[in-house]
């Protein structure tokens, strides 16, 4: 529902140790919100905690400190076995390299998902399957294995088998980044275009700003914080702080507290 928040991080922090005292901070004191509905891209240079912050949202890392809400339940209140429960009806993943099973027809590989999720006829989850390879443009490609397929078609099985289970929430890791230019636009149009018929929350992580058009929010994050631009939910100026412009590239966005916002 517009409106709601989907993913809240508040003060979160994550520190990896590496042994003989090691460690790494992976993600500082990062605090944001994504309302439901929002598509909102994760943007910065590698090493900079994207992954850390999708994989804290996802409750897939444990936070050193801070809290993680999803959809307002405090994901590190939960057991392990609620916690996956809730994972597994609410979020898609797409990770950064298709990860289909080879000896599974795209049909089977986009409907595997919901053997893990409440009990429901076969023929009902290949219908929605079928839809849902229907509306990625593979519809002609239902009964092929993923060798027989391109990179960029794999990806949008991918895309296709993270929606089956009808999420409120699609996590997306650099989900082009071993494809080339235009199938990487095709990809992310598809994402846009998925997010406005499903209504679906899109958080993408991308390296590429290009990638980024307008009417998105953009959160950067460099060495582990959020930096910029990170708008407050609902538009609302939080400090004096100056814009952030990447119109070069058709991403424009505003630092927290612009009330002007180019969107
Ligand atoms: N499991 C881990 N153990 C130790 N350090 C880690 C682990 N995962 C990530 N890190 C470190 O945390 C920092 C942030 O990593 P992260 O994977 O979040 O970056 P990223 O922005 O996703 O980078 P990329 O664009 O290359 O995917 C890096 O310095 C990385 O080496
Ligand atoms: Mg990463």
């Amino acid at each position: 529902m517009q409106g709601n928040t989907m993913i809240k991080l508040e003060s979160v922090t994550k520190v990896y140790e590496l042994g003989r005292g090691a460690t790494v901070i992976a993600a500082k004191d990062v605090s944001l919100e994504i309302g439901a509905g929002e598509f909102v891209a994760i943007v910065g240079r590698s090493g900079s905690g994207k992954t850390t912050v999708l994989n804290l949202a996802a409750g897939l890392t444990r936070p050193t400190a801070g809290r993680v809400t999803l959809d307002g339940i405090d994901l590190w209140r939960l057991t392990d076995k609620e916690q996956s429960r809730l994972r597994n009806q609410k979020i898609g993943f797409v990770f950064q390299f298709p990860s289909l099973l080879p000896t599974l027809t795209v049909l089977e590989n986009v409907i595997l998902p919901t053997t893990f999720g409440p009990r429901e006829s076969r023929a009902a989850a290949r219908a929605r399957a079928a839809d849902l390879l229907e509306r990625i443009g593979l519809s002609d490609k239902i009964n092929v294995y993923p060798r027989q397929l391109s990179a960029g078609q794999q990806q949008r099985v991918v895309i296709a088998r993270s929606l089956i289970n009808k999420p409120e929430l699609l996590l997306a890791d650099e989900p082009t980044s071993n494809l080339d230019e235009k199938t990487e636009m095709e990809i992310v149009g598809l994402f846009r275009e998925l997010h406005a018929t499903l209504g679906v929350t899109v958080v993408l992580v991308t390296h590429t700003r290009q990638l980024v058009s307008a009417g998105m929010r953009a959160i950067e994050m460099a060495e582990g914080r959020v930096a910029a631009p990170q708008l407050a939910i609902g538009g609302v100026p939080e400090n004096g702080s100056r814009p952030v412009e990447y119109a070069k590239n058709g991403l424009s966005a505003t630092v927290a507290g612009q009330s002007e916002l180019s969107y």
